[in-house]
């Protein structure tokens, strides 16, 4: 029997942001990234909410993409003298995930990175604070999700903390903040929300309910991430593109992910895409690979109304990339083609053992990943 995760407290919809009046106590850290939530507004709204409901306020700025297990430290040691018992991560995955690692460290002070990735390594949270996730990008889902991803930049590791701890007690899903979010942005993270619904919907753990979210999500993002890059104003669709984030994000959590993860993981480290063009890059290559295994991708191609098998779906995803904007190569993003290639074969090795790719449909070969990223680099279609 399967159990439903993801099921704190959430409320959605615009204007919802109002919800954190809901929350009682003497002291918030407020966790963010750039000037963005400061220029759009978004940190003042927060602010005022907690300071009319008495709370203590101080904020923690300066989250970097991809965050790095320094900015956590200098977090955790703001936490453990401040004493706060609320901590918001407001803002784009990065800020929400460094929020909840610094939360983790706060509670427990002698975590190591090493410690918390390994399976059961989070000890029980909430000792010492609950967490408020407020996302302003449309994506990873992080409001909803088991998961933070830091990075050690001196050691090059990148650790995904997995653990149920880190689901937040309040998310508010509120498309307003959306509002000001960059074209480019708005395309990238849509895409990878994208991808999460489409992986979680193929995976080898078959579950209706991630399978009802997933395709609920696929519908939304088909629906309206174009219509959210061309008008970044429209509260409606910013919101659907919002909501379809954290379906996806409810859809993995419970039926995980699969290749176009473990492939995008590693152009992320290696070469820097951002992870949502990565996962833009690999996905109708990697829909290709799959449909050997599964027929599943009939059903999302019949969804959309775009036709009636997998090849159909590749080609409505390599056209909503192509609209949004993102490159459909690597050699379009820019990257060398001899480095490329010099580092395929690595990268397929890494992808190999990357945790999504056990939930993949089609069990891959470390060639058969290493041909995805050589075809990629311009656009060649491999038949596996
Ligand atoms: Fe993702």
């Amino acid at each position: 029997m399967a159990k439903l995760f993801g099921s704190q407290e959430l409320y959605h919809g615009l204007g919802s942001l109002d919800e954190l009046k809901k929350i009682h106590g003497k002291k918030a850290v407020i966790v963010i990234g750039g000037e963005s939530v400061k220029k759009n507004g978004s940190l003042k709204r927060v602010e005022n909410i907690l300071l009319s409901s008495g709370f203590q306020l101080e904020i923690f700025s300066g989250v970097e993409a991809d965050p790095s297990v320094s900015t956590v430290r200098k977090g955790a040691k703001l936490f453990s003298e401040f004493q706060p018992d609320w901590i918001i991560g407001l803002g784009g995955c990065s800020a929400i995930d460094a929020a909840k690692a610094m939360w983790a460290i706060y509670e427990h002070p002698d975590l190591t990175f090493e410690k918390m990735t390994e399976i059961g390594g989070i000890p029980p949270l909430r000792s010492k604070a609950r967490f408020v996730a407020i996302p302003s990008t449309s994506g990873t889902g992080t409001e909803i999700t088991a998961l933070a991803v830091i990075t050690d930049r001196e050691k090059g590791i990148k650790y995904p903390l997995v653990s149920y701890e880190l689901l937040p007690d309040l998310s508010i899903v509120d498309g307003e903040l959306c509002k000001s979010m960059p074209k480019n942005v708005t395309a990238n993270t849509g895409l990878d929300a994208l991808t999460h619904c489409v992986e979680a919907y193929v995976s080898n753990i078959n579950d209706n309910y991630a399978d009802a979210m997933a395709k609920g999500g696929i519908q939304l993002i088909f629906e309206n991430l174009l219509k959210a890059i061309e008008n970044p104003q429209d509260g409606e669709v910013r919101q659907n593109m919002h909501d379809a984030s954290c379906l996806g994000g409810y859809a993995f959590t419970n039926a995980w992910l699969g290749i176009a993860h473990s492939l995008a993981h590693q152009m992320g480290g290696m070469f820097g895409i951002p992870h949502g063009c990565a996962n833009a890059l690999v996905l109708p290559s990697v829909i290709r690979f799959n449909m050997k295994s599964t027929d599943r991708y009939d059903d999302l191609a019949k969804l959309i109304g775009c036709g009636t098998s997998g090849e159909d779906f590749a080609q409505a995803v390599e056209e909503l990339r192509k609209l949004s904007s993102v490159p459909s190569t690597v050699a379009e993003y820019g990257i060398n083609e001899e480095q490329w290639f010099n580092a395929v074969d690595i990268m397929a090795e890494h992808a190999l053992m990357d945790p999504c790719t056990g939930f993949n449909p089609r069990k891959p070969t470390v060639n058969e990943l290493s041909a995805i990223y050589k075809a990629i680099y311009k656009g060649e279609i491999v038949n596996f």
